[in-house]
């Protein structure tokens, strides 16, 4: 049922346009929440919003202002340029006026990017070696356009932890890789076994992808990231597909990590302030959250291989108000070799909710911690021990979820504050092999088992 909503919500129209590089200064208060939560509803109203027009329901959150409806409508809706679209040649400046020079969209250097992104609807990167604090900028594409990331893609060294190196936003467009090719985030450069808790600054989010309005990012082969992976971030009516985030070179040791797997913190896809994204036929081996969803709705996860994660976790809660989770879906996967097979986690002390999230058709195996982990007491990104209700966790579903954790493990961990769950339900579930005792503190009946 829930695979449903998505196919239907992908099939709709949905009209969003513009520049989603505005986003990158929106910060995501509570009225830019409500907005990106009203989903398609909001892009139609900033589309043909004027200073002065009505507020309307779904912006309850922006206090009455005015001034923050504009705000948030210019996060999510840019008016198409009246001017002539570029073309694809650009005169050069000592030229005499009649040559022009074409500007390559087959790329063969980084210097190359940026011109082609203003000037070409059909972009391929080939063998791209981006210099020291030079980042790929796909954030102005064209609408429409497609990136074929071709060959070996690397990054020389940058010693910044706020270096983002791939960046990629725009409306109805397809970055692919093309067969064979490898996006090498040159991690070996930074890994020192501490991620981001400190040591060498590492870049923080290998790849920023905002894309919108029936795109497609597909068929990438991503290794060695230094910390974060794919930040999937303010996508709306999108799919990810067939991506590979491979990062098992960082689980050797090295001379910097003490004894402990050189790379940390190597989430794979931080999904956050999405609507209607699919992401299928992924494998990830990494050291940190295979996928984490926050602040979003109607988010599938389908056919999804994890090893050496955190598994597939929701992450509720945050700072300040407006975090809300909802139609979540986790189908069809496998977890493996990893901390936690399936969790949600939310913050102590922190307001919002998690609602109508299913995990089915699941396998779990060798999990060192958690088979399955509801928990509503982090802090400072750890577990407290101590559980708030202001998160309200309800209509969690668990289906056809079978597997094992090793000895030192516990099957299941439920921890919720007070009264804040509701309906949480397995059907078919079987996690054997924990040797700590389970806990469960809801429901009533206690977790559940043979
Ligand atoms: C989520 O999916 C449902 C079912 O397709 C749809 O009715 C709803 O509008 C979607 N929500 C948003 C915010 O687009
Ligand atoms: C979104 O994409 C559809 C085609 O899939 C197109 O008809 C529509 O105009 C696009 N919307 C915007 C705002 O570009
Ligand atoms: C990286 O920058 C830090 C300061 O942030 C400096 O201490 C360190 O020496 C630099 N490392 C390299 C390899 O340049
Ligand atoms: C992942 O990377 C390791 C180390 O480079 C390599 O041995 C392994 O074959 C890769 N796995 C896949 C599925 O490509
Ligand atoms: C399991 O993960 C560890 C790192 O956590 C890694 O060293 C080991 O090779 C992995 N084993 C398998 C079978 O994938
Ligand atoms: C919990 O939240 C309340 C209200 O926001 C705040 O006053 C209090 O200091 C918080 N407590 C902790 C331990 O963070
Ligand atoms: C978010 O969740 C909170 C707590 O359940 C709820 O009060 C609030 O109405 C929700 N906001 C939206 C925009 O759904
Ligand atoms: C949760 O699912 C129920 C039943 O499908 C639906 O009525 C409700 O609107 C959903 N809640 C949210 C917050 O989407």
């Amino acid at each position: 049922m829930l695979i449903s909503f998505l196919t239907v919500a992908l099939a709709g129209v949905v009209t969003v346009r513009g520049d989603v590089n505005a986003r990158d200064s929106c910060s995501h208060d509570n009225c830019l929440r409500a907005f990106i939560g009203a989903g398609s509803s909001a892009v139609s109203f900033c589309q043909t919003h004027t200073s002065g027009a009505a507020i309307p329901t779904f912006a309850a959150n922006c206090d009455g202002s005015a001034a923050r409806v504009a705000s948030a409508c210019s996060c999510i809706y840019t008016a198409p340029p009246t001017s002539t679209p570029p073309v694809a040649t650009i005169t050069s400046t000592t030229a005499s006026p009649t040559t022009t020079t074409t500007t390559p969209c087959h790329c063969t250097a980084w210097s190359q990017i940026s011109p082609a992104v203003a000037a070409c609807l059909d972009i391929t990167l080939d063998n791209i070696q981006a210099p020291t604090s030079s980042a790929i900028i796909l954030t102005k594409l064209q609408t429409g356009a497609s990136v074929t990331f071709k060959g070996r893609t690397s990054f020389d060294f940058t010693n910044s932890s706020q270096f983002k190196p791939i960046q990629i936003a725009g409306n109805h467009v397809s970055i692919v890789g093309a067969p064979g090719s490898v996006i090498d985030g040159g991690g070996q450069q930074y890994w020192d076994g501490l991620g981001t808790n400190g040591g060498r600054p590492k870049p923080g989010q290998f790849m920023k992808v905002q894309i919108t309005n029936h795109s497609i990012m597909r068929d990438l082969y991503i290794e060695n990231i230094p910390s974060h992976g794919i930040n999937v971030a303010g996508v709306l009516d999108s799919t990810i597909q067939n991506i590979v985030v491979n990062n098992s070179l960082g689980d050797a040791p090295n001379s910097l990590s003490g004894g402990l797997a050189a790379a940390h913190n190597t989430d794979a896809f931080d999904v956050g302030n999405c609507v209607n994204l699919l992401i299928q036929d992924c494998k990830v081996w990494n050291q940190d959250d295979c996928v984490v969803v926050s602040d979003s709705t109607n988010v599938t996860v389908r056919n999804v291989f994890c090893s050496g994660s955190h598994g597939l976790s929701i992450a509720g809660g945050g700072t300040g108000p407006g975090h809300n989770i909802s139609n979540i879906l986790f189908t069809d996967s496998v977890v493996t070799n990893s901390t936690n097979g399936l969790r949600i986690k939310t913050d102590f002390n922190a307001t919002g909710s998690v609602v109508n999230v299913t995990y089915s058709n699941i396998a779990l195996s060798n999990i060192k911690q958690y088979g399955i982990d509801i928990e509503q007491d982090y802090l400072n990104g750890g577990p407290s021990g101590i559980a708030t209700n202001g998160v309200r966790v309800e209509n969690i579903r668990f289906e056809n979820v079978a597997g094992w954790v090793v000895p030192e493990a516990r099957d299941y961990y439920v921890l919720c504050g007070d009264g804040s769950c509701n309906g949480i339900t397995y059907k078919n579930v079987h996690i054997t092999g924990g040797e700590e005792l389970s806990s469960c503190n809801y429901p009533w009946s206690g977790c559940p088992g043979p």
